[in-house]
Order: C-alpha cells, then structure tokens, then sequence
C-alpha cells in the first residue's frame, strides 16, 4: 500500500479496505507536533485546490526531493515551503509550481524499486528563517541498524468537510536492517537494496499514508522518504523508505549537469 492520500477516492477505498481505526491513525503514528518551522526544508505537495497529498524536501532554491509514487502530473500540482500549520496561513508559506516532474528512470510502481522523483520549481523558493535547504547522504553511504532517525509529515486527518488544523508531526523511528526487513517474518523478499527500513520493535511509531515523500532524518541528513508499507505502525512491518544516498549521484547530475565537479558541491 503507498502511503499517498489523494482525494476523497482515497479515503473511501482506505475504509473499505482496512478497519476503521485507520482512520483515526490517518498520519504520523505515535509522534508529537513538531516544533515550529523546525524542520524549514520540509515542503507539502498539494493539489491545485490545496490538498496536501505527500510530502517532500527542498534540496535547491529551484528543486524539491520526493518520491516517485506522488507524480500526478504538473498541472495538478503546487509545492508549499515554510508551512507548519497546513490549513492556516500563517505568513511564512512560499508557493511554487512545478515546471517539470523527474521521476527514476528505474521506478517501478509493481516493486516500488526507485521510489524517487525530482520536482523543478518554476521559479525558485527565497531562503531565510522559515525555509532552507534538506542536507543530503553522500553516494553509498548507510545508517546502522538501531541507529535514531525521525521522519516527519503532515499525513492526513480529513474525511472531506472542515478540516481542523493539521500540524506538522514527527516521530523517532529506529533503523530495521535489509536483514531483518526482508526475512520471511516480514517483507519476504520484497526489499531492494534501494530501500531502507525503519521501525519500533513493539510498532506504534510509524509513517502513514500522506506522508509519502517526506524525509527521514538521520545524523541530520535526509537519508530515506516516506514511500510504502503494510499499514501502519505493525510491529511486523517496519516502515519502507527510498534510500535516498543510494541516489545521490543521480541527485546531483539532474539538478547540476555533467559540469558538477565545477561547482564545488556539498
Ligand atoms: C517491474 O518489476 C517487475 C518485477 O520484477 C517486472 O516484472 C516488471 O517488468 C517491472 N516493470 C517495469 C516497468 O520495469
Ligand atoms: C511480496 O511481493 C509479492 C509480489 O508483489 C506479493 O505478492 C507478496 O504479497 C509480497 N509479500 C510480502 C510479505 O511483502
Ligand atoms: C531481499 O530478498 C530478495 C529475494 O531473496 C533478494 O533478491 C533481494 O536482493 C534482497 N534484498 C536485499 C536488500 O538484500
């Protein structure tokens, strides 16, 4: 199941499917609210009636970071920067929309293999105190198992009508090794090595569906997004995330070009 929500489609099919408490756990399970403009890379993909449906991370003034799963096409779509309190406008939103949509060439919506996209922006966000830009993994490198991370996402709370105020949420979720994620006692074979997995051993923390895209934050940088699972909070299935360090090279060469050694990046 991905963990993107979109529309009132979405909703209805998730109630039909699961049971009704997974309504009530319709984001970021055991977390708390983040504390405001904390996490100022964080952005929300909304549709252009200002539904949040995934979450995402500003990488550079023109480029968002999010997985491949949220593409809807470019006409559907509006990146908000600098929000916290998703349905208030509080003054520091920036809006942008996509100019273009670079989804992994190898995604592959079956396995979820690749569940990476880039968004360029049509114009570019201002950095200052409520927006910046998410510190990325160097090419190859992993994260232990046990090893703290934190996801954070607005996921989503409305069944239609008003919503009430959806603020940021985060959770600490530890690393799950490929191991242990894909032993026959849970994903069975079904993790690539362009995945990550993280989770509590007793379950209750965990990404949901709207949080798609959004990052995982270890040692400060954005080392996972948010891209699928067996519902959520299962002690048995950790959350699944893309692997992001795995595709750092491709980061940097769609964004910069084949001249990147000329600019002296991060
Ligand atoms: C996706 O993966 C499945 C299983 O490995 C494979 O059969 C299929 O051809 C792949 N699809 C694409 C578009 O690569
Ligand atoms: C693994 O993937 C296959 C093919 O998509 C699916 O039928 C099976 O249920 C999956 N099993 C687990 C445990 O993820
Ligand atoms: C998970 O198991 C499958 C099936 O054995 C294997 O093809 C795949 O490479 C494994 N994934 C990782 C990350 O080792």
């Amino acid at each position: 199941m991905m963990k993107l929500l979109f529309g009132l489609w979405s909703v209805l099919l998730d109630l039909t499917m699961f049971h009704s408490q997974a309504l009530m756990q319709n984001r970021i399970i055991g977390g708390n609210a983040a504390a405001p403009n904390s996490i100022r890379y964080m952005v929300s993909l909304q549709s252009t009636s200002g539904q949040h449906f995934c979450g995402g991370s500003l990488v550079h003034r023109y480029w968002v970071l999010t997985a491949a799963h949220c593409n809807i096409g470019t006409d559907q779509m509006m990146i908000v920067a600098g929000d916290y309190k998703l349905n208030v406008f509080e003054g520091t939103e920036q809006y942008a929309k996509p100019h273009k949509l670079i989804p992994h060439p190898l995604y592959n919506s079956s396995t979820n293999n690749a569940d990476i996209m880039l968004i360029k922006l049509r114009a570019p966000m201002v950095l200052n105190k409520f927006v910046s830009l998410a510190p990325l993994p160097r090419q190859g490198t992993g994260v232990v198992e046990g090893h703290p991370c934190q996801v954070s996402g607005w996921g989503h709370n409305g069944v239609g009508g008003v919503q009430a105020p959806v603020t940021l949420q985060s959770v600490t979720v530890p690393i799950v090794s490929a191991a242990r994620c894909n032993s026959s006692d849970s994903f069975d074979g079904n993790i690539t090595a362009n995945m990550i997995c993280a989770g509590s051993h007793s379950g209750g923390k965990d990404a949901c569906k709207g949080d798609s895209g959004g990052p995982l934050v270890c040692r400060g940088r954005v080392y996972g997004m948010v891209s699928w699972g067996y519902g959520c909070g299962d002690a048995r299935f950790p959350g699944v995330y893309t692997a992001v360090s795995r595709f750092r090279r491709w980061l940097d060469q769609t964004i910069y070009g084949p001249h990147l050694r000329c600019f002296g990046y991060r």
